[in-house]
């Protein structure tokens, strides 16, 4: 057992987040202590791989690879998770709330695929559970839908949060590099995922979107049943293009409360550029939420980066002193209402952006005129832009005023079987 006063931690992971959450909890121990009522002592690392060389000096004999002597050890109360993936990280998860120790973790993929019985778990073991760092790193998002929202129905949730596509699209739009390069800055950076596929495919947006989305709507929200594009068919010209019509490319992420159902999607679209959306740079997440009773609240700050996930870490691990200290125990956070559905991406309503590469001749416009106008879609404007003479082709772009994502995503297939069109390199929605 920790002497009174004393959280003993258990860390599990020692690599960009967790060597600033050890870095700070040696560093600042004192300071920590006062503000978490008692000492926040790490008294023990597990990794992969001991003998890895390490940027972070730790105290001789914390680290390990047996993850026993972590989970099994009686004296820690506390286990830090800063690991990441699903098994067998969740299973440690598992071991730890079963011997009755409390968790913070920053995993979202857990949190998204196995938070509802984890936390059902924990209530059961009268342990805690926190889990701030899981979305938008540094932003304080969870603690403020749990505890400053939570006389809202929340009715809209729109969102920039994944740090590493955020960062690629604006290293191609602005500065023209490409997207390779783009990625392995971000790489470099420390804010991609293990797999960066996770970012750039979007699943890193779906887990995040399915924390918020359950927490948010009291939907219970799958990340598998988000619908999810990413961001690998954007190409330079759409930056250009859609600069030229006054939107930014961005990775959004959208929930929507709808007549008892909630839509919840992960996909590229053209933010207005005077919207605060648009205007997030770099690893930057952006969090828009809509309240019936408070209005519309933004939340802004790094969503991706060693420091400011580890702010939210050791943030969770103060917060989870105190409560210990007072003898009180966090309620979960998910608690859902059975009657709630998820609206088809078919129903879904948006605006759209087309570019199309078409014959350059006449007659063209009037055919894809027509297969618009067939799957009622409405035409906003329509422009030709580049001209090759050598090919004979051209490019035309398209908006499109609100419509069924069915009807936009049959206009693309159909317009794609005309003998004038030669592709539909880009079909992006429009956030409004
Ligand atoms: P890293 O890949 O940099 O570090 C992972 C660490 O966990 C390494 O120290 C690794 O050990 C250890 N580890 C991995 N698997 C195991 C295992 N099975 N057993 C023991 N140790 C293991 O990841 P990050 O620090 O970037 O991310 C950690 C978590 O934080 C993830 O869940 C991520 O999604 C989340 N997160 C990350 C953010 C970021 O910007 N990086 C932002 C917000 C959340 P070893 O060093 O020996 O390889
Ligand atoms: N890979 C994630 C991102 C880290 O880029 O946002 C933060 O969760």
């Amino acid at each position: 057992m920790a002497p009174p006063g004393v959280l003993n931690v258990g860390l599990i992971g020692l690599g960009t987040v967790g060597s600033q959450v050890a870095a700070r909890l040696i560093e600042r121990r004192d300071a920590l202590a006062r503000r978490s009522g008692g000492e926040l002592n790490l008294c023990r690392i597990l990794v992969r791989d001991p003998a890895k060389p390490r940027a972070l000096e730790v105290p001789p004999g914390l680290i390990t690879a047996d993850p026993d002597l972590l989970l099994d050890d009686p004296a820690i109360n506390v286990v830090v998770e800063v690991a990441g993936g699903d098994e067998p990280v969740r299973t440690f998860l598992e071991r730890a709330i079963k011997s009755g120790k409390h968790v913070v973790t920053a995993n979202k993929l857990v949190m998204a695929r196995h938070g509802p019985s984890l936390l059902e778990l924990a209530g059961e073991m009268n342990v805690d559970i926190h889990f701030e760092a899981a979305v938008g790193g540094g932003i304080p998002l969870i603690s403020t839908f749990r505890t400053d929202l939570q006389a809202n129905d929340i009715e809209r949730i729109g969102a920039i949060i994944n740090g590493t596509t955020n960062y690629v699209l604006g290293r191609m739009a602005t500065d023209g590099i490409d997207f390779q390069a783009a990625l392995a800055e971000a790489q470099a950076a420390g804010f991609a995922e293990a797999d960066p596929t996770d970012d750039i495919d979007g699943h890193d947006a779906t887990y995040k979107l399915a924390i918020m989305a359950s927490i948010g709507f009291g939907a219970r929200v799958a990340p598998e049943e988000i619908y999810r594009e990413g961001i690998a068919g954007i190409q330079q010209v759409d930056f250009r293009y859609a600069r030229e019509l006054g939107y930014e490319i961005k990775l959004v992420a959208i929930g929507s409360r709808l007549d008892g159902r909630v839509e919840v999607r992960v996909h590229p679209a053209l933010v207005p550029g005077g919207h605060p959306l648009a205007q997030v740079q770099g690893a930057y997440n952006a969090v828009f939420i809509e309240g019936d009773l408070v209005g519309q609240v933004l939340l802004v700050g790094e969503g991706a980066g060693g420091r400011p996930t580890a702010s939210a870490v050791v943030g969770d691990l103060i917060d989870l002193a105190r409560s210990i200290r007072r003898g009180v125990q966090l309620r979960s956070a998910f608690s859902f209402d059975p009657e709630v559905t998820l609206v088809p991406m078919d129903d879904v309503i948006s605006r759209a952006y087309f570019r199309i590469r078409v014959a350059d001749r006449p007659g063209v416009i009037a055919a894809i005129g027509t297969v618009f106008a067939e799957e009622q879609v409405s035409i906003s404007s329509l422009i030709q832009k580049d001209q090759w003479v050598a090919d004979g082709t051209a490019e035309l772009v398209v908006t499109t005023h609100p419509a069924s994502n069915g009807a936009l995503e049959r206009s693309r297939l159909r317009m794609g079987d005309l003998d004038t069109v030669r592709s539909v390199p880009a079909f992006i929605r429009i956030f409004e």
